[in-house]
């Protein structure tokens, strides 16, 4: 039995669905997609965080500062407005995907790649996060206005719907993850369609040197980052600082050090959904979302939206072709970072 997202609407609707197919199935032959854990990128994360020794004693809050989790979209509504404006960003891309991401960063190495060890892994992650206690300052809503992308004028999402609507189209929030290893360090994670490229990756923000022992004149040190890219343009970036080239004394700057998949791997990437599909017939599940771990998503993300449901304020509007509604800058500039693509 194989189950495409959206698992119910909130955690009841979940559950209710989850107890009635599992009435037909056992939770081994059940196999619920979410397409991201399909993609190569996603599952490199786990390479890249259990393949190397490297990482892991630096995974921690003790250097690690932030991480910011972004998947942006430039498709607009489309032909999907039925089930579109029922859902908004936050049930269709944070419930699932986003938090998934979020687990594969957070979680802790499981003892084998099996699908229960994994899946377990993951459950300690989402049972972890903090109960977002201030909505209204944690989390921000927005709504694609009419602009343009890449040179062509899209319309506003309620003129594509052709109704007024408060249905997000752009979710930024705060997360923290209250355990060991994440104590004190921020999870920021942003979707939203529309926006100014098509452009998903994992921003990991490690914290400053605690002291430089250069002079002035060789410029500010910046902080060292970890991006991966999770499309398009695939691959693995570390922002290193260096020393600038030539006789002229001790001057600094950073430069990246690059692993692009296209250019190292000559190969077809298959599609997510071919690769799950694949997985089912071999009878794979370590892809697939288990029950428990659909419904703690569901529990964390629905006080926010029951919050959002209630309130009377409308999305912050948004200019098509933008990185969403300024005040998903502040959301950040107030901890003192900025989002990725505002950064030197
Ligand atoms: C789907 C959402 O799950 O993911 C869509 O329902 C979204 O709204 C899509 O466009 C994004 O997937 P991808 O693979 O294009 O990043």
């Amino acid at each position: 039995m194989v189950l495409e997202k959206p698992i119910g609407h909130d955690l009841a609707s979940s559950c209710e669905i989850n107890d009635e197919v599992g009435c037909f199935f056992h939770e081994d032959q059940i196999y619920r997609i979410d397409h991201y854990l399909g993609k190569e990128t996603v599952q490199n994360l786990l390479a890249l965080r259990f393949g190397n020794i490297l990482f892991e004693s630096v995974w921690s809050s003790a250097v690690i500062d932030y991480v910011q989790i972004t998947a942006a979209e430039t498709v607009g509504l489309g032909a999907r407005a039925g089930y579109y404006d029922s859902s908004g960003a936050l049930r269709d891309m944070v419930q699932n995907h986003l938090l998934q991401l979020l687990c594969l960063v957070a979680m802790e190495a499981p003892y084998k790649m099996t699908a229960d060890a994994v899946r377990d892994e993951k459950l300690k992650v989402l049972n972890s996060l903090r109960p977002i206690e201030d909505p209204s300052s944690q989390v921000i809503w927005g709504q694609y206005k009419e602009g343009a992308i890449e040179g062509e004028s899209v319309p506003a999402y309620a003129t594509e719907l052709g109704k007024p609507s408060r249905t997000e189209t752009f979710v930024a929030l705060k997360a923290n993850i209250d355990n060991w290893r994440w104590a004190g360090v921020p999870f920021y994670l942003r979707t939203g369609k529309r926006l100014n490229r098509r452009h998903s990756e994992i921003v990991i923000g490690f914290r400053e040197i605690p002291h430089s022992a250069f002079p002035d004149e060789a410029g500010a040190i910046a902080s060292n980052r970890l991006v991966i890219r999770l499309q398009p343009d695939e691959g693995v970036g570390l922002r290193l600082m260096t020393k600038d080239p030539g006789p002229g004394g001790m001057r600094l700057r950073t430069a990246p050090l690059d692993l692009t998949f296209a250019e190292e791997f000559n190969v077809r990437y298959p599609d997510s959904y071919e690769r799950l599909l694949l997985d089912v017939v071999r009878g794979s599940s370590t892809l697939f979302m288990r029950r428990d771990e659909v419904e703690a998503a569901w529990r964390w993300v629905g006080p926010v939206i029951d919050y959002w449901e209630n309130a009377t304020v409308e999305p912050k509007g948004y200019t098509a072709g933008s990185w969403g509604p300024t005040a998903a800058a502040t959301l950040i500039d107030r901890d003192g970072h900025s989002w990725h693509e505002d950064m030197t």
